[in-house]
């Protein structure tokens, strides 16, 4: 009789330690705000048709796992041997060959999987699905950031390049194209749909549409070497006529340098970063805008046309129409700028993130660009990061009002 009253305390306590662990786990549904990269907050249509799949699913899950856990408990309690116990003697009675009992516990898992294949079939097809005329986003994983190309008109020569921060129109279905240049990476953006792996030489696809406009953070989700674990992205989504606003922007030629240290910038740029770094129209090479192949090259570097697919390193040419850089790991204005839901970013540029930067790109994030991965540290005397921070800061449209 002790181990009965004693079994049932366990149990009951365990039941309660077990709702209190689901309670921990659940109350963080819907909670956005600090928690940038919660898989319970969606801000998108897919996202929600996971969550509106995960929750029943998590139900279902939770009340078997609360069950099974508790009848555990119970039965090793009120059943366990005693001390004073003799073998053969007052024993519980034995169950073995019970037929219903069998059949009864292998077909109801069966029918409860049935049921949960059902329902997550639907939501995968459902996720996938978009309209026919949905605008395309080629995403390329790179060591250790994330290339967008823009190709509005399908000849597979994007009319816009840019990186770490993309540009959707919200509320209107968005097809991602998912690529990588070098290694597997996995691009992952919570708050509008799960993640997808970026393999070399395949396109693997994931649709977002984000219910109201807003800046929604990522992660790369597969290691991928050194820097993996500060390999973020952003994904902005603007009002439908600010996305228009953007787009004419980014099509738009760069701002052109006026200041003396701004033009010595440049020159430095052309002489020490044109090497990785594209700004369209700036070199020789790079004066047919946007020659890319169509796919990217599994090789680092190599030679596609008369330029190089997109190199290893960020196409700057409109670098300050994007709030942050490196990866996404610093902000490119200071302050609200960094954060504003606009289509041309407004405010004073975050020259010391710049210069940082500069000084040692490796201080910031571990990098490898003895092989090919990442920037060198170029050690650039502190006059010339002045003059190339003052022709970076210049690099946005040309449509934008002057900073
Ligand atoms: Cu890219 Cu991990």
């Amino acid at each position: 009789m002790r181990n009965k009253q004693r079994a049932t305390i366990t149990a009951l306590v365990a039941a309660v330690l077990i709702m209190f662990g689901f309670w921990l786990l659940l109350r963080n549904i819907g909670q956005s705000a600090g928690h940038p990269l919660n898989t319970l907050a969606p801000q998108g249509q897919q996202s929600w048709d996971i969550q509106n799949l995960v929750i029943p699913v998590f139900a279902v899950a939770g009340v078997v796992f609360v069950l099974v856990e508790v009848g555990v408990l119970w039965m090793a309690v009120r059943f366990r041997r005693n001390r004073e116990d003799v073998d053969g003697v007052d024993e519980p009675a034995q169950t073995h060959g019970n037929t219903p009992l069998e059949i009864g516990w292998t077909i109801a898992p069966a029918v409860l999987l049935a049921v949960l294949a059902v329902l997550n079939v639907q939501t995968l097809l459902k996720i996938d699905n978009h309209q026919a005329d949905a605008m395309e986003v080629t995403v390329v994983g790179q060591q250790w950031w994330w290339e967008y190309r823009y190709d509005f008109d399908g000849d597979s020569q994007p009319e816009i390049i840019t990186a770490t921060q993309m540009v959707i129109p919200a509320r209107k279905d968005v097809v991602v194209k998912i690529q990588s240049n070098d290694v597997i990476h996995s691009f992952w953006i919570p708050a509008l749909n799960g993640k997808k792996d970026a393999v070399p030489g395949r396109t693997h696809q994931l649709v977002f549409n984000a219910d109201n406009p807003g800046i929604f953070e990522g992660q790369c989700t597969e290691f991928c070497g050194l820097s993996h674990g500060v390999m973020r992205m952003q994904v902005k989504a603007l009002p439908e006529a600010e996305f228009v606003k953007w787009k004419a922007a980014m099509v738009a030629p760069p701002r052109e340098p006026s200041t003396a240290l701004e033009k010595e910038g440049q020159a430095l740029f052309v002489g020490q970063c044109a090497r990785c770094h594209e700004i369209n129209g700036l070199t020789p090479e790079s004066t047919e805008p946007y020659t890319y192949a169509a796919a990217p090259s599994a090789n680092y570097g190599e030679e596609v046309g008369s330029s190089l697919a997109s190199k290893n390193a960020p196409n700057l040419t409109h670098l300050m129409m994007r709030q942050t850089f490196a990866g996404n790991l610093l902000a490119l204005y200071e302050g609200d700028a960094a954060t504003a839901v606009v289509a041309i970013p407004e405010g004073k540029p975050d020259t010391n993130n710049i210069k940082n930067w500069l000084r040692n790109p490796q201080d910031v994030k571990p990098m490898d660009p003895e092989n090919n991965q990442g920037m060198p540290n170029l050690n650039l005397s502190e006059p010339q990061i002045d003059a190339l921070t003052a022709y970076l800061t210049t690099l946005k449209s040309s449509l934008a009002p002057p900073a």
